[in-house]
């Protein structure tokens, strides 16, 4: 047994505070009123030793520092074997060029992501005799470190926003987003930052986890609308809300999960408050608000 989750971001792209942003769970965050939360990265251990991480996100050098199971253990020895990125967000790869460092490592991706990361010439920061890129075939498990295996599986999504052209598909099956599922150490988990929907596919492979950790991006579609915060909907960003009879609670209440956490929530979403109404109605069905720290054994 060994099997370990710790959640080193809980947040969506932007973190909580957001630089630029005034809304009340941003001002509340920068007054320490309520948990701030970096951006989205999930590290795992199937044995307790050697680590992955799932999305390297522009926070993960302050990640990895508040993080001690991923510290350093010699002059050059890490406990990270693998980065895993699950689509090309900036909020997802920006941490790479911070693991520049000659540092030996394994890069996880579907070729479709690999293919994206490699049109960004500043990736090759990555020295390629140092960190070694993986191309992963969706379907097909892998060993993602010692003693943990994966594998990945397609997530109804849309391309990263650096590449949306003048009309923008939102719920792409494909390799551009996908969900992963990790097994090893007597644990196992799906791991699901980002997604638009759920399709019967997502559905059955639900069905039955023991532990899920899912795209909580928005309490409502239209929340960064209303807030006066943009044009964008949810639905336009590739994200399913979490209320409403078409969001995510709803949606997973009719399925057997165990442990159900959300991560990857944008400032905005009233359940980054403890004291809300929406973080009681979460919990209330079954939901576990992710934070950054937190771990998650079996
Ligand atoms: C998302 O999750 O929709 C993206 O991270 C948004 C972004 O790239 O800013
Ligand atoms: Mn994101
Ligand atoms: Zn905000």
């Amino acid at each position: 047994m060994g099997f370990r989750a710790h959640i080193l971001g809980a947040a969506a792209g932007g973190g909580l505070p957001q630089w630029n942003c005034g809304c009340e769970n941003c001002r509340l965050a920068r007054q320490g009123s309520i948990p701030a939360q970096t951006q989205s990265s999930l590290a795992v251990t199937g044995n307790g030793e050697d680590w992955a991480i799932l999305n390297a996100s522009p926070d993960i050098r302050h990640q990895l520092t508040d993080c001690a199971a991923l510290h350093p253990s010699g002059l050059r020895e890490v406990p990270l074997k693998s980065v895993l990125v699950t689509n090309g967000d900036i909020d997802h790869v920006a941490g790479l060029l911070t693991l520049r460092e000659m540092q030996p490592f394994d890069l996880f991706a579907t070729a479709g992501i690999h293919q994206i990361l490699a049109q960004n010439p500043i990736f090759a920061a990555l020295n390629e005799k140092v960190v070694t890129r993986k191309t992963v075939t969706l379907g097909v498990p892998f060993r993602l470190a010692p003693g943990l295996w994966a594998d990945l599986f397609p997530v109804p999504g849309k391309v990263p926003l650096y590449l949306e052209g003048e009309t923008v598909e939102t719920d792409l099956v494909g390799e551009q987003t996908v969900g992963v599922h990790l097994t090893g150490g007597g644990g196992e988990a799906l791991y699901i930052p980002g997604c638009a929907m759920l399709n019967d596919d997502l559905r059955a492979r639900l069905n039955g986890a023991p532990l899920v950790f899912f795209d909580g991006t928005l309490w409502r579609d239209d929340e960064m609308v209303r807030a006066g915060l943009g044009e964008k909907t949810g639905k336009r960003m590739g994200h399913i809300s979490m209320s409403g009879p078409d969001g995510s609670i709803a949606a997973f209440a009719g399925l057997d999960v165990g442990k159900k956490i959300y991560v990857h929530m944008n400032n905005t979403n009233p359940v980054l408050n403890p004291a809300s109404p929406e973080r009681a109605e979460a919990e209330a069905a079954g939901w576990i608000i992710g934070q950054d720290g937190m771990e998650i054994t079996p």
